[in-house]
């Protein structure tokens, strides 16, 4: 079935961690739009993310908002075993939820270390480990794909504890392949640029030292459209994908082509 087609995921179930967060919630319509079933993931109050979801348009039949913090092993095994059953089978689960601060890593606090390294790269083990066991006990192949960016090889400045995560995810991803692979569960990453959302975007708009920074990181010239990455997203959800384990799809309009000129 080609990929992108609107029916590429039909009758696929897919948990998607920090589905409501600005790229979270374009790579969810996108899921839709292939015909996707999508239980999303957020911290938001139900009420707060039954609004946003109206306001999304999604289709009410084929998502359903799961509240926890991933972060809490509990919480974390409970979502994927309520995504499990409202969606009916688990076929792939994304890992994406995500946080980044900017500070210098002489001022980096141990909380501060800790929430990054905690939500990044713990919660995304969490959620992968619960739903590979998902995967085995249904007897059907699944797929994992976890968030990972371009500085999971680059030290961009000011974000260290982020990167330290984000390497952290290409080893868990790849740990993850090589011992799953047997079971048929594939595990790859998709490792955006910098995407026109949040506080990137924030300071592209509002901090020129960045964006002079950041328009030379970027040999593509211009800021990531979320889009870009929700595609990327549905690819490695596909059959497209099924010959591929243990590896990071990079669509970061070339930054990691480092270092920058
Ligand atoms: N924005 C970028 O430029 C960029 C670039 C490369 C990679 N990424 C990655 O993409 C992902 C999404 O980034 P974003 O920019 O959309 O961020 P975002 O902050 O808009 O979204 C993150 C979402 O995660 C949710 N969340 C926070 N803590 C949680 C928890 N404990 N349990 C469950 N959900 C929780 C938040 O409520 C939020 O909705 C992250 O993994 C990020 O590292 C972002």
């Amino acid at each position: 079935m080609p990929v992108y087609s609107r029916d590429c995921l039909e009758g696929q179930g897919v948990l998607i961690t920090g589905g409501l967060g600005a790229i979270g919630r374009v790579v969810v319509s996108r899921l839709l739009a292939v015909s996707a079933s999508v239980a999303v993931n957020d911290v938001l109050p139900e009420d707060q993310a039954a609004r946003e979801m109206q306001a999304a348009g999604w289709d009410k039949a084929r998502c359903h908002y799961l509240r926890a913090d991933i972060t809490q092993p509990a919480e974390a095994q409970k979502l994927v075993s309520e995504a499990r059953a409202r969606l009916g089978r688990l076929d792939v689960a994304l890992c994406h939820a995500g946080m980044t601060v900017s500070c210098p890593i002489l001022d980096y606090s141990s909380e501060g270390w800790n929430k990054i390294l905690d939500l990044n790269l713990k919660g995304a083990f969490l959620v992968a480990q619960a739903a590979a066991k998902t995967m085995i006990a249904q007897g059907a192949r699944g797929k994992i794909v976890f968030t990972s960016s371009w500085v999971q090889d680059v030290p961009w400045p000011e974000i260290t504890p982020y990167n330290v995560s984000k390497s952290g995810i290409k080893m868990l991803m790849r740990g993850m392949a090589r011992e799953l692979a047997a079971q048929g569960i594939r595990v790859n990453s998709v490792a955006p640029g910098i995407v026109a959302v949040g506080l990137a975007k924030h300071q592209w708009d509002a901090e020129p030292d960045y964006r002079r920074r950041a328009e030379k990181a970027i040999p593509l010239g211009h800021m990531q459209p979320p889009e870009t990455v929700a595609d990327a997203v549905v690819f490695l959800c596909s059959a497209a994908s099924d010959y591929m384990t243990g590896a990071t799809l990079l669509v970061d309009g070339g930054c990691s082509l480092y270092p920058m000129n």
